[in-house]
């Protein structure tokens, strides 16, 4: 590791941690989970972005090959590797963003909640690093399944004193980069200029693409819509079966992160106008997490915006996602305080 170890300094204040606006300063991020399938391009990604300054990667092993690689690339984030549960504190200490790919993936026949035991536990702990370590820090958790893991952080942090719900973001943008892809094919568009708002979750059914919000606006016949909505939901299963027992989606999930941080790291800055769906604590529906667009700024979301107007068959979606949604989150409440 490349930085001073936090034993025996002492704790920084809670508002002494720059999260507010910070003009041209640079970054500190946290990979949790680097070394992985999604953490190793991931971090490529974050070491090409002029944003960061330092590039900390934590993973249980493996972590300082992807890190020695990495700090060969001439950009000017500074990378270290952090490996196991005693170099945490270093990973995290000081990070303004910390992103959490670290868990296992799903294997064909697997459900995104076939993961929860396994994954809920590591979020748990590493949750409880960020607490004590990074507490203001941003948030953006990747480890599925996320419509429990979400849960699981926010009560880790409200049990530590330490519950910002403005900063603690489930990353669903990978629902509306295929969103994005899978539209301007069947519009003949150019992906680039599509916008779909995919509200809701992040499992199957619970992912609500709003076809009918789409920026530029489209027209789909309702059978088109359907299928457009259905292979959006089980894209991730797309990647699974393709991938045939050796992961699930990790370069587009990837891209998807690094552009969740870019917009997190925007907003930092004080840049106006930093839009992006993610699951979070909410109050727009009945449901006490939900995935919409959020408008972000130094102090975090800044604005949950109206949720777009719904035709019949997402109306019928959303009806149906709702029991299966709130099962999940009390899953997660559930684990978290036992
Ligand atoms: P992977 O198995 O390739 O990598 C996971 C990494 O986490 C490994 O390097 C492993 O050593 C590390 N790890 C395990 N326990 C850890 C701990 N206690 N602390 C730190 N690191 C730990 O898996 P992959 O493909 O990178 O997927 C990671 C997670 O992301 C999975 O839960 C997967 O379901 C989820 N995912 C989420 C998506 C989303 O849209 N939010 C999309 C795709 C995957």
């Amino acid at each position: 590791a490349h930085f001073p170890a936090p034993q025996g300094q002492a704790m920084p204040e809670l508002e002494a941690q720059p999260t507010a606006a910070r003009g041209g300063a640079g970054f500190n991020v946290a990979v949790l989970g680097a070394a992985g399938g999604i953490g190793q391009p991931l971090s490529l990604l974050l070491k090409l972005s002029p944003r960061v300054t330092q590039l900390r990667l934590y993973d249980v092993a493996n972590t300082a090959g992807v890190a020695a690689d990495l700090s060969h690339i001439n950009t000017a984030a500074r990378v270290s590797a952090h490996t196991g549960a005693d170099q945490l504190p270093d990973a995290l200490y000081g990070a303004h963003l910390v992103v959490i790919p670290a868990g296992v993936p799903r294997k064909p026949g697997m459900t995104r909640d076939d993961l929860f035991n396994i994954n809920a536990g590591i979020v748990r702990t590493l949750c409880e690093g960020v607490a004590r370590y990074c507490p203001t820090a941003w948030v953006a958790l990747i480890s599925n399944p996320v419509n429990s893991t979400v849960p699981i952080a926010a009560e880790v942090f409200r049990s530590a004193g330490t519950l910002s719900p403005g900063h603690l973001f489930g990353v669903t943008t990978l629902d509306v980069v295929r969103a994005n892809t899978f539209v301007a094919e069947a519009a003949g568009l150019h992906p680039g200029e599509v916008n779909v708002p995919v509200i809701g979750g992040h499992a199957g059914v619970t992912i609500l693409p709003v076809l009918s919000a789409v920026t530029p606006r489209i027209s789909l016949p309702e059978d088109k819509a359907r299928a457009l909505m259905e292979r959006i939901q089980d894209a991730g299963t797309e990647v699974v079966k393709a991938k045939a027992g050796a992961g699930s989606a990790t370069l587009s999930m990837a891209q998807a992160a690094a552009r969740f941080a870019e917009a997190c790291m925007r907003a930092m800055s004080g840049e106006p106008g930093v839009v992006e769906c993610a699951y979070v604590a909410s109050s727009l529906t009945d449901l006490p997490y939900f995935a919409s667009p959020l408008r972000l700024g130094p102090a975090g979301i800044e604005e949950f915006l109206p949720l777009p107007r719904l035709n019949a068959l997402e109306k019928d979606n959303f009806e149906r996602m709702k029991a299966e949604l709130q099962a999940s989150i009390h899953k997660g409440l559930d684990f978290a305080r036992k």
